[in-house]
């Protein structure tokens, strides 16, 4: 029988009868393929204007089967400011293996056709990135790696579909954490590959079966519920941002601030205020890792994410990263404004 329901069901079988034992139309193992899983790949596939969408276990899980295309020799290029797991990915985990990754201050297009070597196989970037929020020239960066055979991944987790589609841009694929902005309200992990490249998604879909880091019916199902509101919640949030982006600009004690797309502003107080003091006075705002849920977060960069391979000199103590959530943003500029007051009153 057909789901009655207006809301799809969470299909937690793993087997799926099958009317004869070669038979492999349909579903036949969980691992393999999912209903629920499926649903949640055809909406985002729809959302990034994709032919190919394959959910992962997490964002990280998506960024390993997408670096799992390379094989020994083969060399990574990558933006000098990537997500600190990613690198983790390339240093700790792929380098031992044979796979090298050269870092490059990618804002200067010129750069990539200087570095590229017969060893280049993928590039790989964020734009913007995190915490600094560059913007990168995705379609000129694209355009480069194409014509050396190189695969392009942009990872456009802070942007969301909603504000960029990088494989309308020429990138080969895209990846996203769908933990953050996707789900938005911090209560699923999870990680999206997308493509328009028959032969790159017969790859990854290889990969997501083989490597079995899929994402469960229950999470693609929470996912999918948070997708609903995805583009209200977008809404908010930008404007949210921007009335915060007002008051951060105004204040005499911030020194800089940060932006791009994405929920995300980043912030540097002035010298003279003390930066601990200020994080420790907050009330409302929650110290806090991700980005794009429903609440306002903050987090210290310094002390809060690996920086080892970071070289960014802005990046100090005095640097602070929103993700800016669904409050009043009222709220959220006197909690600011009050801790702010504190930080500059010794
Ligand atoms: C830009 C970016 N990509 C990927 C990931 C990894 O996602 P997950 O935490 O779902 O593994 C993160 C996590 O913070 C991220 O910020």
């Amino acid at each position: 029988m057909k789901n009655p329901g207006l809301v799809p069901p969470i299909e937690l079988s793993t087997v799926f009868p099958m009317t004869k034992p070669s038979s492999d139309r349909g579903f036949q193992y969980g691992r393999v393929g999912n209903p629920t899983r499926q649903l949640l790949e055809e909406k985002l596939a729809t959302l990034h204007h994709a032919k190919h969408a394959f959910v992962f276990a997490s964002g990280s899980a998506a960024i390993l089967n997408s670096l799992l295309l390379l094989k020994k020799g083969d060399e990574v290029l990558h933006h000098q400011q990537i997500y600190e797991g990613t690198t983790r990915l390339l240093k700790k985990v792929f380098q031992p293996l044979g796979i090298n990754s050269k870092s490059i201050d990618l804002k200067k297009v010129d750069l990539l056709s200087q570095n590229i070597t017969p060893h280049s196989k993928l590039l790989w970037f964020e734009s913007p990135t995190n915490p600094m929020l560059e913007v990168l020239q995705i379609n000129k960066l694209c355009k480069v790696a194409r014509q050396h055979n190189i695969i392009t991944v942009v990872d456009n987790t802070l942007a969301t579909a909603l504000e960029q589609k990088p494989l309308q841009l020429g990138s080969d694929l895209v990846v996203e954490s769908l933990t953050k902005m996707i789900n938005g309200h911090s209560d699923a992990i999870g990680g999206m590959i997308a493509t328009n490249d028959a032969q790159l998604a017969q790859q990854i879909k290889f990969l997501q079966h083989t490597v079995g880091a899929i994402l469960s019916a229950s999470d693609s199902w929470l996912i999918m519920r948070g997708l609903k509101t995805l583009d209200l919640r977008h809404q908010k949030i930008k404007n949210n941002k921007q009335k915060i982006v007002n008051f951060l600009r105004s204040s005499l004690l911030i020194a800089d601030v940060f932006h791009a797309v994405g929920p995300i502003i980043s912030f540097k107080i002035k010298h003279n205020l003390n930066p601990h003091l200020f994080i420790k006075s907050l009330k409302k705002i929650v110290i806090g890792h991700s980005f794009g849920g429903t609440e306002t977060l903050i987090q210290q960069p310094t002390t809060m994410m690996d920086l080892s391979d970071n070289s960014d000199q802005r990046i100090d103590d005095r640097l602070f990263r929103l993700s800016i959530g669904l409050e009043q943003p009222k709220e959220v500029i006197n909690d600011l404004e009050q801790a702010l007051e504190r930080a500059n009153s010794i």
